[in-house]
């Protein structure tokens, strides 16, 4: 269990790092890479790519190598960020308000709250989905339906089961040691969200061997060190051709996934986020 506190403690440390960054004028990508370098400098890995999402943008939202966004007045900036250690994950988010949406970030930061209170081995997955669903329809937003919690592993950052932000019937009991994230979504809007555009953010599916060069290059230093957790392209040490190239061959062979960019079904719309992971039982290790 030491790995997955001291992940914890360095993901809960590059958030509150994080979070005092995130303000009107500054570089999205320039944000992004200053928490990914405290978070290696405290002595983590990267278990994903830090994603800042914006407004009616739910989630996977990750600053392009060449991007020059900056964050505006009014922003609603969901900072969602995952540190490893030894592959054990601590994986948490928070939103930073750059508007007057206070009201919609307290629902989902509540829903977290009231689902932390009544995690404790032996209660139904269900239970936590029925907390979270009433904390953020009593402030008037709706839950995101289709984003939940998941279970984490070594070197895994979603396995079962999943924790829904509604009550889904499923019955499963949690058990002691069991590690889980907890992020309930918040929206102004439909409380779906959709497939976007690609996010630059891929997974290795498996390895195999490959001719192309380039694809195979990639592959090798993806094994290396990122195994099966997501990584940016940004992170490649490659051309651009190299890149262009090998992604594109090694998505359309399967063995890499590409993350799309989640938001919300209805144009507009905000959405406020919360997460914490926990040892069921024991502790929340990124708090
Ligand atoms: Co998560």
């Amino acid at each position: 269990m030491q790995d997955w506190i001291k992940a914890g403690e360095i993901a809960s440390e590059a958030r509150e790092f994080g979070k005092k960054l995130i303000k009107v004028g500054k570089s999205h990508l320039e944000v992004t890479q200053e928490i990914e370098e405290k978070i290696t400098s405290l002595g983590g890995g990267l278990a994903f790519p830090t994603q800042i999402s914006i407004n009616n943008v739910a989630a996977h939202y990750n600053a392009k190598i060449d991007s020059d966004f900056k964050f505006k007045e009014g922003d609603v900036c969901k900072l969602d960020l995952g540190a490893h250690f030894n592959g054990a994950i601590g994986d948490t988010a928070v939103t930073v308000d750059l508007g007057d949406n206070s009201k919609l970030v307290r629902a989902s930061a509540n829903a977290l709250k009231a689902a932390i209170e009544i995690v404790k081995p032996g209660i139904e997955i269900r239970e936590i989905g029925k907390v979270v669903y009433n904390e953020i329809t009593s402030l008037g937003f709706s839950p995101i339906r289709n984003l939940g919690g998941h279970g984490m592993e070594k070197w895994q950052i979603h396995t079962s089961p999943s924790i829904p932000n509604f009550d889904s019937g499923d019955r499963s009991k949690l058990v002691k040691g069991q590690i889980i994230a907890i992020e309930p979504f918040a929206s102004t809007g439909s409380g779906l969200v959709y497939e976007g555009k690609p996010s630059e953010i891929y997974q290795l599916q498996k390895v195999k061997n490959v001719r192309d060069s380039s694809a195979r290059k990639i592959l090798k230093f993806v094994d290396e060190n990122y195994k099966t957790l997501p990584f940016a392209k940004r992170y490649l040490p490659f051309n651009k051709l190299q890149l262009t190239v090998g992604l594109s061959l090694l998505k359309r062979q399967g063995l890499l996934h590409e993350y799309n960019i989640l938001p919300e079904k209805k144009d507009g719309s905000l959405v406020s986020q919360h997460e914490h992971t926990l040892i069921v039982g024991e502790q929340v290790t990124t708090e």
